[in-house]
């Protein structure tokens, strides 16, 4: 979906530069059939499981009706994208609420808007969720997340399954609030869930946790609690280093995911959830920015973009890498000459950088150049500072595209 069609780099059937002439830099633009194929890979792997795709990745509204389109539920975190997803339209009966520090008007919010469950991470926060429930006599649906002490092996950052994490409840605490939860007339039990981190490319961990949780469900059906479902959360991450998008390599990673971290729920006759963010949009999105200014300084040479760590943090904040790619191969081409450059943001802090020591043709002041693998966590994770505009959203679907989300104005900053 993202691919050079002779020099140019292209979106589906645009070219890149078309979409900068109209709307300018930094400039998010997204795949819609890359992610409709990513979706299609969850479902086609099993067809009877629930995906409830994680706001948190990127919650554009116009990405979120895509979505609840083609049948997804939602992982929420928050009030606010609650309020996302119930605005795009996904049915409460398949809407998750995650999170460790659910406010009590965020709790409400799930009641009212008759959410399929809440996942609850520690036991004070089940016997608020009860009390809550009680003083207006009604029952709520909780799920329980469970922490397997799983080492994932990501990045520390974005580890969340090890018991040195704040996430989930410890298995044997986990069955003894299953328990108390299904004794209580204003708790129904639903599930277990996991999630053990996040861009994690290695299966044998998922496998492992995905074991310890079903076996959890396993003794509690034997014990007479009757839990519906087997969440595995999300976390398969994507291939970083690939510029050019490959959808055959991750529909793969996707199936394979699917069919064994799945496995051992389905064997014990449980509905597999999972609550993938990344690997559904992540390799769907572009930023594009436009190069200020080269620098060479006698030590480095610089490439200084009009786009920086407000725009997009994953490099500085987790090492992420992110590969650049020339909007134009013109100049010079694949095999012309290359330098060895930082590529850099205009923010008045060193951390500010979109890559390190990467080899690109050499470029000049006003040529243009896409970061890839930003479509998850990318723009959801942008900011106002140093007094930057939040770039403009753009959505290409096959032959035409449109802007989601016009740039911000300085009015906004008001
Ligand atoms: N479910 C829960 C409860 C989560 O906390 C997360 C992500 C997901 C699902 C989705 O995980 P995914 O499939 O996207 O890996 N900002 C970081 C990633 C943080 C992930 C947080 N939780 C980054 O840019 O790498």
């Amino acid at each position: 979906m993202f691919k050079y069609v002779g020099n140019q780099l292209q979106c589906e059937g645009i070219p890149l530069s078309a979409i900068q002439k109209e709307v300018g830099t930094p400039t998010y633009v997204y795949s819609a059939g890359l992610i409709r194929q990513m979706m299609s890979a969850y479902q086609v792997a099993d067809p009877n499981a629930v995906f409830a795709y994680a706001l948190k990745a990127n919650q554009n509204i116009e990405i979120l009706k895509l979505i609840r389109e083609a049948g997804f539920g939602a992982d929420v975190t928050s009030g606010g994208e609650l309020f996302l997803a119930l605005e795009a339209g996904f049915d409460p009966e398949k809407i998750i609420f995650s999170g460790v520090g659910k406010r009590d008007d965020e709790i409400l919010m799930a009641f009212n808007a008759g959410i399929s469950a809440i996942h609850v991470e520690s036991p004070a926060e089940m016997y608020v969720i009860e009390k809550l429930a009680a003083e207006r006599g009604l029952r709520a649906k909780v799920g329980m997340r469970l922490n397997p002490n799983v080492d994932a092996e990501t990045h520390p950052y974005i580890s969340t399954g090890l018991l040195e994490n704040k996430f989930g409840v410890p298995i044997d605490a986990g069955i003894k609030l299953i328990k108390y939860a299904a004794e209580s007339p204003h708790l129904t039990p639903t599930g277990v869930a996991m999630h053990i981190g996040s861009q994690i490319r290695e299966i044998s961990s998922f496998v492992e946790a995905a074991n310890l949780v079903t076996d959890v469900a396993v003794e509690l059906k034997s014990a007479g609690i009757e839990l519906n479902y087997i969440d595995l959360g999300g976390g398969l991450g994507i291939n970083y280093q690939r510029g050019e998008s490959n959808s055959a390599e991750q529909i793969e990673a996707i199936q394979n995911w699917v069919t064994q971290v799945g496995e051992p729920a389905r064997d014990a006759g449980f509905v597999v959830k999972a609550e993938p963010g990344r690997s559904v949009v992540g390799a769907a999105g572009a930023l594009l920015s436009q190069i200020t200014f080269s620098k060479n300084n006698g030590a480095k040479n610089f490439l200084i973009a009009d786009a920086g760590m407000n725009d997009l943090i994953r490099p500085p904040l987790y090492s992420a890498h992110h590969p650049i790619l020339p909007l134009s191969l013109a100049r010079g081409g694949q095999s012309g000459p290359r330098s060895t450059v930082d590529v850099v943001g205009p923010i008045c802090e060193s951390s500010d950088f979109l890559a390190k020591n990467i080899q690109l043709p050499n470029m000049q002041r006003g040529d243009l150049i896409a970061v890839m693998n930003a479509g998850a966590y990318s723009f959801a994770m942008s900011s106002n500072y140093n007094g930057r505009l939040r770039p403009a959203e753009v959505l290409v679907d096959g032959d035409s595209w449109r802007v989601i989300r016009p740039r911000q104005q300085y009015a906004d900053l008001l």
